[in-house]
């Protein structure tokens, strides 16, 4: 689309922050909302290191409609990137109630928001989770959505077909669903990165806070699946090239793209001892590992076609498992502490 105003939900967080500097590169202007619930307001000064420009921040949970539409009032907001949302799936199981809430309840609400000041137009963050135990490997977009094991990847799932319907009723709308793979690495200037609160659920911040010293060992959930190791195999994604997508998502929208779903993945699928190879390789660090248990709802193996993105928006993930590995852990070291260092 021309070059304007992108309103950002959720993007003092870990991918809105990478995907802020992209929207500044390609001449967009960007005002972001964020209840700050999972992230902090460093991550934009940091942005504002690296780009030059201090980012306009409301922090507005987007289940307040008077504070979004405060913020659309004094914005005009051509499309919506919507990042917010709580994203940890184990503790989606023990508080369905609060996921279904934000990341439904706070959706609708923006949904409405955005619509009533006049913007059609908005990219959602959904997930490879809604393919649940993929029927075909590559995944591509055709394949049919499986069944969730846990309410993050419901609200996922729930959230795709809010948004699908929606379309159905008013063409007006311009609608990208992004399904990512596994979002990991970070910006190269190790300024900004995956600053996880507590025990990290995720595989590489696991990784990199062993490698610096705050955990002992990794434990690797399961080596007995039908995979070439044993152990889960996943379609890692650089996060500066999952930025990149959502650029290019809004060019679609700016040739009015109706309802469009792309994979966001690179097509190769590493295993969990795979990753733990080429992060002591690219990083010259040992990552002690144990054999654990299997984590309950995991699936064997998981990566995406991503021709369609290629054929249609252009974009192709550019970095490799090397560079994902050397950034995570350049963020790391600089950052033992996350922000809060
Ligand atoms: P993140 O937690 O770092 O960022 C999400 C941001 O949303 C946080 O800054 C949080 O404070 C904010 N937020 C949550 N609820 C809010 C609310 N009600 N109002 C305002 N702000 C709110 O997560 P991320 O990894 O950057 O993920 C961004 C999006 O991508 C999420 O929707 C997530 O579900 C989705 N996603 C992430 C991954 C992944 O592995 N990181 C994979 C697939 C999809
Ligand atoms: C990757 C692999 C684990 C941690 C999740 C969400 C998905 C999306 C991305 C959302 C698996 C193994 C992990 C550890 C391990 N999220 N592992 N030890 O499960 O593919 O996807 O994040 O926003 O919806 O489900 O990613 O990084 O947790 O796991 O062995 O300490 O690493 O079993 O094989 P996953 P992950």
């Amino acid at each position: 689309m021309s070059k304007r105003t992108i309103l950002v939900t959720g993007g003092a967080g870990y991918i809105g922050s990478h995907t802020i500097i992209k929207l500044y590169e390609a001449g967009y202007d960007v005002v972001v909302v964020d209840n700050l619930c999972n992230s902090s307001e460093e991550s934009l000064q940091r942005v504002a290191q690296i780009t030059g420009r201090q980012v306009p921040f409301r922090r507005v949970d987007i289940r307040d409609r008077a504070g979004l539409d405060k913020v659309l009032e004094e914005f005009a907001v051509d499309a919506c990137i919507h990042f917010a949302g709580l994203k940890a799936v184990g503790e989606s199981v023990a508080k369905p109630y609060e996921y279904y809430e934000n990341n439904i309840g706070g959706t609708l609400v923006l949904i409405d928001a955005l619509r009533s000041h006049g913007c059609k137009n908005i990219i959602f963050s959904s997930s490879a989770t809604v393919y649940g135990n993929p029927a075909v490997i590559p995944i591509t977009e055709e394949c049919p959505k499986g069944h969730c094991t846990n309410p993050y990847g419901q609200t996922k799932s729930m959230l795709e077909e809010i948004f699908i319907d929606i379309q159905k009723a008013d063409p007006e709308w311009n609608i990208v669903l992004l399904r990512y793979f596994n979002p990991i690495g970070a910006h190269k200037s190790g300024l900004i990165g995956e600053d996880p609160n507590g025990i990290p659920n995720n595989l590489m911040p696991y990784i990199t806070q062993v490698a610096v010293g705050k955990r002992a060992e990794l434990g690797v959930f399961g080596n007995d699946y039908d995979t070439p190791d044993g152990t889960g195999v996943r379609d890692y994604i650089h996060v500066v090239d999952l930025a990149a997508g959502h650029v290019k998502a809004l060019d679609a929208i700016g040739r009015k793209c109706g309802l469009a779903i792309y994979n966001l993945g690179t097509g190769h699928g590493y295993s969990v001892l795979d990753v733990v190879k080429a992060f002591e390789q690219a990083n010259g660090v040992k990552v002690p590992y144990s054999i654990k248990p299997r984590r309950p709802g995991d699936i064997a193996t998981c990566y995406s076609d991503p021709a369609k993105a290629a054929r249609e928006l252009g974009w192709k993930a550019e970095y490799g498992i090397e560079e994902m590995c050397r950034d995570s852990w350049n963020w790391q070291k600089n950052n033992p502490d996350g922000y809060k260092g």
